[in-house]
């Protein structure tokens, strides 16, 4: 299949593995490559430009197909080192970068400069177009239902989709909500050049975390998944454990009042204890409501070659099939 993502970054597939903290490690990021598809190095979960450069030279030595890094611009007041990070990316040759999180301009121009293509995660048409206006050269297009920080507009895909389709020039890719051919088809017929996709990706055989979190996905329903962090307007969407209802307890009592310290024990520095160890009630961790249409855990090679084929399947079988001859 080939659209405006498969050319963009030299693909074969149009599948990208968006970044996720403690996931997005080089194994992971190689075997989607590896797979056809686009994988990507979580760069703030390593800790300095020096380990994000030893991670990119991991994940060369395992794949020599095209990856990305992700950069999450965090609404924190001591900045990681993102010039620090910014440079290792660009001395490794690396050919992408997802930014998400806040407006990337200031990264932007020695990313353009190094010819790395852009792709910028967003939840809503007017942080797309703004994307778009400073020279990305794609968006992700986060709906509602995404694991992660769904942002505060709450519309979801079926409507955020093809608003964008009607906004946008540059490329998009649908993400939130993604699992399998279904997924891509349907997307595509709402405009976008590909999906993106987060929790599918973390129900793989290659995903480096702990088993536990693998069969949280797979046991979990599209009803398992709460919005934690609203009143601080970071809202972001978790599977539910004990840590997150004390939460929304805590949440619940203060109102408005709430401030970060009240609920710093569920969400600060929680994610080593949940991706390594598999301690799955140490605290609040990102799952879309896509755990609903995961079942399994596959090599990411058989998810996207499952996804592809089935794409076919579908375009061809059932879609044409609707139309009188
Ligand atoms: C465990 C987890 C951690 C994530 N961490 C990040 C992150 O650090 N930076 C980022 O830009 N997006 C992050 N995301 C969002 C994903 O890249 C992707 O946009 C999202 O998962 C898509 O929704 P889906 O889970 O329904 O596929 C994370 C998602 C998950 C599930």
């Amino acid at each position: 299949m080939k659209t405006r993502i498969t050319e963009l970054f030299g693909i074969e597939h149009p599948i990208i593995q968006g970044g996720m903290h403690y996931v997005g490690f080089a194994e992971l990021a190689a075997a989607v490559s590896n797979a056809g598809g686009l994988g990507i190095i979580t760069g703030l979960t390593q800790k300095t430009p020096e380990d994000l450069d030893a991670e990119i030279k991991k994940c060369k030595a395992l794949t020599d197909k095209p990856f990305g890094v992700n950069l999450t611009f965090l609404p924190v007041l001591t900045a990681p080192d993102y010039p620090g990070y910014v440079r290792v990316i660009i001395e490794n040759g690396v050919k992408a970068v997802e930014t998400a999180g806040n407006n990337p301009q200031s990264v932007l121009p020695y990313l353009k400069d190094a010819g790395i293509k852009v792709i910028h995660k967003c939840t809503s048409v007017r942080h797309a177009l703004k994307a778009q206006a400073i020279g990305c050269d794609a968006v992700s297009v986060d709906g509602f239902e995404c694991g992660g920080h769904p942002g505060e507009d709450d519309v979801p895909n079926m409507i955020l989709l093809p608003r964008a389709a009607d906004e946008l020039d540059i490329p998009f890719v649908a993400s939130g909500g993604q699992a399998d051919a279904r997924s891509l088809v349907a997307s595509l017929a709402m405009g976008a050049d590909g999906i993106n996709m987060g929790t599918r990706f973390i129900a793989t055989k290659e995903a480096p975390v702990h088993e536990h979190v693998k069969q949280a996905i797979v046991a979990a329903s599209e009803l398992d998944t709460r919005l934690v962090m609203r009143p601080l307007r970071n809202t972001e969407r978790v599977l539910t454990n004990e840590a997150v209802e004390k939460l929304l307890v805590i949440e619940k009592e203060k109102g408005k009042d709430l401030q970060f310290t009240d609920i710093i024990e569920q969400v600060a520095g929680v994610y080593p204890r949940i991706m390594m160890e598999g301690d799955m009630d140490a605290g609040a961790w990102s799952c879309g409501m896509v755990a609903g249409l995961i079942h399994d855990i596959p090599t990411c090679k058989e998810l996207i070659d499952r996804i592809m084929s089935e794409a076919e399947q579908i375009i061809r079988g059932r879609l044409e099939g609707f139309l009188a001859a």
